[in-house]
Parts: C-alpha cells; sequence; structure tokens
C-alpha cells in the first residue's frame, strides 16, 4: 500500500532510510494507548457533526476489531507503515475500507503521538507509585524490626556515632517519599490533552477538545496548540524524577553491597537474590544490588540523551522528537524492575543485629557522649572536644578504647568525670539518649515509623477511591 502521506511524492522512499526514519519497532508499546486516542477523536468526530453517526459507528466498529486483533497477539507491525500511527491506521483500512481515510479528519500525528505519550506516562507513573509504595511498605516493616538494633552510623564512611539500624533505614524511607511527591507532580502535568492541536495551529473544523481529553480520562488541556505538540516536559520530568530514585537506590545499594562483605557482615542476602562465582567456590555475590548502583547510569544517560535532544530545538514538531522514546520506555522499565527486586532483597535480608552492635562497642563512636557529659556539667563544648581529644589520642597508643580507661585517670582529666560514665558510653545509651526531634532516639525512630504508616495508609485509601 502507498504511504499515508504518499500523494506528493513520485518516487519510493529508499529502503535503508525507510527504516531509519521508522519508529514501529519501538512506538508500538503504545499500541493501545493510540487506539483509545483514535476512539476519544471519532466519538468526538460525531458528536460535533464532522462525522455522521453512521461513518463514527463503522469506524469504531472497526477499531474495536483492530483492538481485539492487537491483543490477541495478530497485529503484525510493518517498517514500511512507519510507526504505531500509520500501522493502526492501516489495520483499521484492511478491516473497514475507505471510511476508515475519515478518522484522521481534524488530527495530526504531531498531536497524536504527543496524545499517546501523555497516555503511556499516566499508566506508567501509576505503576510506579505502586511498586514505590510497596517499597516503601518493606521498608517500614524493616525498620519497625529494627528500632532497638544498634549500628555504627558513619560521616566520611568512618564510625561517628551509634545509631539505629531503623533511623538508617527510615532515611531511605524519607527520600522514598519525596520520590513519590515527585512522581505524583510529574502526574500533573501528564494528564493534559494535547489532541486537537492538530500539527500545530488547531483547525477549522468545529472539534470539542474537552470532549476527547474527558472521553481519555484527561484532567486537563493544553491552551496553545503550539505548546500542545512540542512539550516533552512531561517526559524529561519523569526521566528526571527516575534518575533521582536510581540514585537513591544506587546509595542503599551501595552500602548493602559494602554491610555483605566479610569485612562489614552487618546482613546476610537470601539466596533467591545473590550469585555464586563460576571460578570461585566459596562466592555469593550481590549482584542485584551492584546491577541497580549500575542501571542508574543508563537512567542518567536516558535523561542527558533526551535534554540534549530537546536543547536548542525550534517550535514545534521536528523528528527529533521521535528520539523521546526508547529511553522513556528503557527507564520505565528500568525503575519497575529495579524497583520489585529491591523490595524482594530487602524483605529477605536477614539482618546480623549482634555484628552490627559489637562493631560500635570496639570503636570510638561513643567520643561524643564524653565530650557531652563534660559539657552538660557546665565545661565549654570545645574545652570538653579537646579534653576527649586527647583521651581518644592516649586509648589509642595504649590499645583500648574510652570504655576501657579506669575511673581514677578519668577524675585525674577533669573531676567533673562520675562513675555513671561508663552507662553513658554504653552505645544503647548514647543511642536511647538522642531524643532530639527526628533523632535516633528509639521514641523518635518510632515516631517517624507512626507517621510514615499513616501516610502509607492515607495513600491507599487514596489510590483505592
Ligand atoms: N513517529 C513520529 C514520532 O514518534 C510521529 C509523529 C510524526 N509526525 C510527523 N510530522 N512526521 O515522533
Amino acid at each position: 500500500m502507498a504511504k499515508l502521506w504518499g500523494g506528493r511524492f513520485e518516487a519510493g522512499l529508499d529502503k535503508k532510510t525507510e527504516a531509519f526514519g521508522a519508529s514501529i519497532t519501538f512506538d508500538q508499546k503504545m499500541a493501545r494507548q493510540d487506539l483509545k486516542g483514535s476512539l476519544a477523536h471519532v466519538t468526538m468526530l460525531a458528536s460535533t457533526g464532522i462525522l455522521t453517526d453512521q461513518e463514527a459507528e463503522e469506524i469504531k466498529a472497526g477499531i474495536r476489531k483492530v483492538e481485539a486483533k492487537y491483543e490477541a497477539g495478530q497485529i503484525e507491525f510493518k517498517i514500511e507503515n512507519e510507526d504505531i500511527h500509520m500501522n493502526m491506521e492501516t489495520y483499521l483500512h484492511t478491516e473497514i475500507g475507505s471510511v476508515a481515510g475519515k478518522l484522521h479528519t481534524a488530527r495530526s500525528r504531531n498531536d497524536q503521538v504527543s496524545t499517546d505519550m501523555h497516555l503511556w506516562i499516566k499508566d506508567t507513573l501509576v505503576e510506579t507509585q505502586d511498586k514505590l509504595q510497596n517499597l516503601r511498605e518493606v521498608l517500614v516493616a524493616l525498620a519497625s524490626d529494627h528500632v532497638e538494633t544498634i549500628m555504627p552510623g558513619y560521616t566520611h564512611l568512618q564510625h561517628a556515632q551509634p545509631i539505629s539500624f531503623g533511623h538508617h533505614i527510615m532515611a531511605y524511607y524519607s527520600m522514598l517519599t519525596r520520590d513519590a511527591e515527585r512522581f505524583a507532580f510529574n502526574m500533573k502535568h501528564a494528564d493534559i490533552s494535547p489532541l486537537g492541536a492538530a500539527a500545530l495551529a488547531g483547525t477549522t473544523f468545529p472539534i470539542d477538545r474537552k470532549e476527547t481529553a474527558a472521553l481519555m480520562g484527561f484532567s486537563d488541556l493544553y491552551v496553545n496548540s503550539i505548546d500542545a505538540v512540542s512539550d516533552r516536559d512531561f517526559i524529561l520530568e519523569f526521566l528526571s524524577n527516575a534518575s533521582i530514585l536510581m540514585m537513591h537506590l544506587s546509595r542503599f545499594c551501595e552500602e548493602i553491597i559494602l554491610w555483605c562483605s566479610h569485612e562489614y557482615q552487618f546482613v546476610t542476602l537470601s539466596d533467591a537474590f545473590s550469585t555464586g562465582s563460576s571460578i570461585m567456590p566459596q562466592k555469593k555475590n550481590p549482584d542485584m544490588a551492584e546491577l541497580i548502583r549500575g542501571k542508574s547510569g543508563r537512567v542518567y544517560g536516558n535523561l542527558f540523551g533526551l535534554l540534549t535532544v530537546m536543547k536548542s530545538l525550534p517550535l514545534a514538531y521536528n523528528k527529533d522528537l521521535q528520539e523521546d522514546k526508547e529511553g522513556m520506555f528503557d527507564t520505565a522499565e528500568t525503575i519497575l524492575t529495579s524497583l520489585d527486586v529491591m523490595s524482594g532483597m530487602l524483605a529477605t535480608m536477614t539482618v546480623n543485629t549482634s555484628v552490627m552492635a559489637e562493631s560500635t562497642e570496639k570503636d570510638f563512636s561513643n567520643a561524643t557522649e564524653l565530650a557531652d557529659y563534660l559539657a552538660a556539667k557546665g565545661l565549654p563544648f570545645r574545652k570538653a572536644h579537646e579534653i576527649v581529644g586527647e583521651m581518644v589520642l592516649e586509648c589509642s597508643k595504649a590499645g583500648h578504647y574510652l570504655q576501657d580507661v579506669p575511673l581514677t585517670r578519668y577524675q585525674e582529666v577533669s573531676e567533673l568525670i562520675e562513675a555513671d560514665i561508663y552507662d553513658t558510653l554504653n552505645s544503647r545509651t548514647a543511642v536511647a539518649r538522642r531524643t532530639s526531634f527526628g533523632g535516633t532516639g528509639f521514641d523518635q525512630v518510632k515516631m517517624q515509623i507512626d507517621l510514615a504508616k499513616e501516610t502509607l495508609k492515607n495513600e491507599s485509601s487514596v489510590s483505592s477511591n
């Protein structure tokens, strides 16, 4: 069959060039969205009197047949038909004959492709939120089990102060909750219908853009037809939100990889989320965590790819915009599977609580406790800091820790130090006493968990409405 745009051409397209220009190999992922848009469009063409009811009914019946064939896997997409829009229209023509040619009245592939992408991103955002919520629930459950599990808190990857493992996990919960908020905002810009902008300038036909928007489930419509066909911000927002999400997952994965190492042994991953080595029989590798960490690279790449495509692009549609899709599909697949794998890996991970706690007993992570103890008794904090620094140096040289220093020695250093210092230096006490709002004290961690449970409960009651 001749090209749908073939009228002004005398010669056919060079074969290699045809394949180069085609997007059907990837934009077929938007088949359902394309059919949904066409159904809404033809319904409106009838209600505005642009097509007769009879014509519209024939076209609708045809679209439903194409849809059924697509769902049954009976549609063969063809490079000659370039993209999803023209492949579908060609199939429609095969089903119902020349009346199919009326579907494209008052429409362009420019508003059509943008419509399909808005619909596709909307569906993907729902799926993303779902999986993100699941992971956040896994984190809250993990944190709830480990409010009183003590671990070293790090700065510069050096033992800093003892913390609750639950607190550490809830930091990731907070990060992922901001991700969910960003994806929710992304929905605002995805939920706008471009359909009816036509090529770029609108149309002379008396279309009803509100009707098509409502039929497709959009809550808003673009107010400028040029913007409608040129805008890809909603995809850039998705890619950028996805990049931040992957950055979060990758930080977490990096920690898990460290925690699984022989040097830490803080956690043990379940066999279902680990792999072995083909040469070293003892190996159990955290491959999935490494892969998620690595996949953050391709998601950033997709963001930069599209930002670069969009840079300096004149209004309105340019074929460059066809390059907006593969990165979007790849990003969606990457984040959705990463979220699933991450949830499974964390839900089945064993936390070696005693190893974690013991590692805070053979270190100087209680040095701040001693300084705070002196400061609370009236010594200027800077002076206290200096005294404790000297004690740390003395202990390091002697090969022991602050909790091993005898009281007599402490009292030579400062008469403010009494026998209760040993309880103060205990890492569990150190954690429990950090009761400032948002601190690692057990009650503060429980407070965060309660808030998170409340947030998650409200979110699921909103999404089930
Ligand atoms: N396949 C094209 C794309 O993905 C659809 C829009 C084509 N529009 C055009 N005027 N060539 O961007």
